[in-house]
């Protein structure tokens, strides 16, 4: 089993120019298959309301939900470094209620860092995190949870003037002592101009390739999540798919007696088969 990876193997693994890889789970199953793999980091996101809960956009998902989520994947991976990701609601406030939340997520969950979305408009909650000494990592470009106001989920940083607000956000997530950053949804030369401008590493979801890892989301990457793919998502399986068939099968197989089989089936202790009948028969 690999050794657990932390702060500054990233940094280290930044300057070797050796790409991190990362993904979201959000339940013990998806956590265990995710460290079988040898995946470096697991994102416990607040997508988690989409893609496990059936809600429309991450809006609705509480702190509750992240905690137990965050939880389940811990006990399902429990070598992997995993990021808690805080929900809307739960940073918007203060410094001082950005700071109990994300305490919250270290003390019951055990996480070993945080994510929060925002750059120059959360900077002082990012440094107020940080000087308490969590490990936090910022999310700047496009972010979900602000997805009214940005317009719906679309690409950020596509000309140059919103190119300048993404770079003014990265460098005040750096300025309030982030450990990492994720860029989402821009453009593959402002990634790599982000992931060389800052001395922390820098992942994409949709930025491209020329920076310090990738991140997507397990749900879009196995086919799980049925609603919409993202452009930048790679498919790797069709878990939708293979999951209905099985299902399926089953039914038939009830419906036409193929199930249950022999196989499938306890026996009675060998030797009393008889008494066994006889005992049946009296209820006859
Ligand atoms: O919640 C999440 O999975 C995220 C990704 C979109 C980066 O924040």
């Amino acid at each position: 089993m690999a050794k657990k990876k932390g702060r500054l193997d990233f940094v280290n693994m930044k300057k070797n120019g050796e790409q991190v890889t990362w993904v979201t789970a959000y339940d013990f199953p998806m956590a265990s298959f995710v460290e079988a793999a040898g995946i470096d980091m697991i994102l416990v996101g607040d997508s988690l309301g989409m893609i496990t809960l059936g809600y429309d956009s991450t809006i609705p998902v509480t702190m509750e939900d992240c905690i137990s989520h965050c939880k389940a994947v811990r006990r399902g991976a429990p070598n992997t470094f995993v990021m808690g990701d805080m929900p809307f609601g739960s940073y918007q406030k203060s410094d001082e209620q950005a700071v109990e939340n994300a305490v919250r997520f270290f003390k019951e969950a055990n996480v070993d860092a945080i994510k929060l979305e925002g750059g120059v408009r959360v900077e002082s909650r990012i440094k107020a995190m940080a000087d308490a000494g969590m490990l936090v990592c910022g999310h700047i470009g496009l972010t979900p949870q602000s997805s009214g106001p940005l317009g719906g989920f679309k690409a950020q940083g596509l000309d140059p003037e919103s190119a300048r607000y993404v770079i003014e956000d990265a460098l005040a997530v750096e300025r309030a002592g982030a450990y990492a950053l994720l860029v989402e949804a821009i453009p593959p030369e402002l990634t790599q101009f982000i992931a060389k401008k800052l001395s922390i590493p820098v992942y994409s979801i949709g930025g491209g390739g020329p920076c310090d890892g990738q991140l997507l989301i397990c749900g879009d990457m196995i086919g799980m999540f049925q609603a919409f793919t993202p452009k930048f998502v790679k498919v790797y399986a069709n878990v939708a798919e293979t999951i209905t068939n099985a299902f399926k099968e089953y039914a038939d197989d009830v419906r036409t007696g193929k199930f249950p089989g022999e196989e499938h089936c306890y026996r009675v202790r060998k030797g009393m088969e008889e008494e066994y009948a006889a005992m049946l028969k009296e209820y006859e």
